[in-house]
Parts: C-alpha cells; structure tokens; sequence
C-alpha cells in the first residue's frame, strides 16, 4: 500500500477545505533520507517517488497531489489573482507561492524522511526550500520533450489512491481499474494538449533554472529517465545508496 503524504494548510484557509489535510507522516527514526525528486512534467517524478516512499518508507510529499485534492479551496485571502488554485492547474500555471510554501513547509514540519516531488518550481520556492530543510540527495530526471508528450496524454491515474498508469507504457492488469485498490483509472483534467504545452514552457522558464541551481549540490545525481520504469528505478537506488548518510 502506497501512503502519500497529506499536505497541511495555513489556518487562514484550512476551514474553508472539504478534504481532511491533517493525516500525519508516520516518523520511524532520524536516519531516513530527505529526497528531492527533480524533472519535467511527465518525466515521471510520481512514479519513481511512489518507489522511494515504499522502498525507505518515508514520506511523499507532493505539491501536485496536495493542490488536486483542494482544486477549489478559497485562497482569495492571499492576495491572488484567482480564487481558487482551479484556475491555475487547468491552464498549466504556477499556483502562487504562498499556498505552495505553506503546504511544503507544514508537510516537512511533521515529515523525518521523505521525497519531496514537484517543488520549488521556481527561484523564489528554492530559497524558501533551503530554509526549511537540508537534503540528501537531489535526482534530476532527464527525458526529452516528445517522450514526454507521449507519456502525458497515454497517463492515466487511480481515482482513489493516485497510482499512476499509462495506456501502453504501463498497464494495469485489468483496463481501466487499479491493480493496487480497485478503484477507477481516469485521465487528468490537465493533460490535455494545451495545458501540457504549456506546462512544458513554464518548465523551461521557472524550473530548468532551479535544477541548474542543484547542480554543485553535494547529492546531485542526473537520471537518464527515458528507459523503462525498472531501468530508472535501479538507477535512483544506487544513487540514494551512495548518497543518503
Ligand atoms: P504536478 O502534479 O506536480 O505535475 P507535474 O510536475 O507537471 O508532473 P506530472 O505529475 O505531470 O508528471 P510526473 O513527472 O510526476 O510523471 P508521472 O510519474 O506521472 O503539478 C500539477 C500542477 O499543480 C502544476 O501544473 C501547477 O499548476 C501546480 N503545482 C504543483 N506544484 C507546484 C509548485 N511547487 N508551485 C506552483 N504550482 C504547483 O509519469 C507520467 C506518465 O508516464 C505516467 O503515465 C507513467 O505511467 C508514465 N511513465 C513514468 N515513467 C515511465 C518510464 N520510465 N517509461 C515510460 N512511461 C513512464
């Protein structure tokens, strides 16, 4: 069983979710690794970090996952342009920083080990990163750009407990439902064409600097992540074994 991490939000907003965001990281002792989980949209960040979380029984904390399960929360108190994060997600935008920091920095408060997957995103999000927490090891994961289109449009994700699939490179056993829990497997409100283009220049803008930026980091390890799920995998252990103390 998959256990992801279950973000946790300002007071200023909390009242105003419909999803219980409290459910805290299960703590086994101080030596777990702090991964930080790099790469473009569809390099599959969510299904290498799933293996990480299982593999060291740390937590996942995922900002893509903590904003999809508030879509509609009211964030019209933190000065935003949009009032919910809705907006942002479905065109392929960044959600603004002071939601996201919140939710990284409350997750990271009650986390010991974990895999942080989808943030910083930008300049702005690493500095607050480096104030919260240092880290083990930095995997970078490296896949071309039409790889990455073919991966986006064929994903599709469990409704309940968020295992990722894909229609030819990664099937469940049976169509449609989830091997793990049974639940239904849908696609993504935002892998259509024109978010996931658009995902990809965001990406080139405000992300490739922030990898850029790790690269002199002591645990910096680039993943060829165009081969096959299992190939990654053993690429990302050997690297956390090396590296995590
Ligand atoms: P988020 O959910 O983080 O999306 P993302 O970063 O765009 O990444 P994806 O989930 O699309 O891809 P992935 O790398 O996890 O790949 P996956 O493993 O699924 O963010 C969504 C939105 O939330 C953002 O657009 C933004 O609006 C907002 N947001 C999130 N964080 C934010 C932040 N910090 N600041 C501001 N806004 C933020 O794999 C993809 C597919 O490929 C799957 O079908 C999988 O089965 C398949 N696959 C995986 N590995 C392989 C392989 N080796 N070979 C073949 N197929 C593979």
């Amino acid at each position: 069983l998959r256990v992801r991490e279950r973000a946790v939000l300002p007071a200023s907003v909390r009242s105003d979710l419909d999803n219980d965001l409290t459910a805290p990281a299960e703590i086994e002792c101080m030596s777990q690794p702090r991964i930080l989980m790099l790469g473009p949209p569809g390099a599959g960040k969510g299904t290498q970090s799933a293996n990480l979380a299982d593999e060291y029984d740390v937590s996942h904390i995922t900002t893509g996952d903590a904003l999809r399960a508030n879509k509609d929360m009211d964030i019209s108190d933190m000065d935003t342009e949009y009032d919910t994060p809705r907006e942002y997600m479905e065109a392929g935008d960044l959600v603004p920083d002071a939601v996201v920091n919140a939710i990284v920095d409350e997750a990271l408060s009650s986390a010991d080990g974990f895999v942080l997957d989808g943030y910083p995103r930008n300049p702005e999000q690493a500095d607050e990163l480096e104030d919260m927490t240092d880290l083990d090891v930095v995997l970078s994961l490296e896949v071309s750009r039409d790889e990455l289109v073919a991966r986006r449009t064929g994903r599709r994700v469990c409704d309940d407990c968020g295992t990722n699939y894909h229609v030819e490179f990664d099937q469940p056993e049976v169509e449609g439902v989830c091997d793990g829990c049974g639940g239904d497997l849908v696609q993504r409100e935002d892998d259509n064409e024109e978010s996931v283009r658009n995902r990809l220049n965001v990406f080139d803008e405000n992300t490739q600097p922030v990898i850029d930026g790790y690269e002199n980091h002591d645990g910096y390890v680039a993943i060829d992540g165009e081969r096959t799920p299992d190939e990654v995998w053993a690429d990302i252990r050997s690297a956390v074994e090396e590296h995590a103390e």
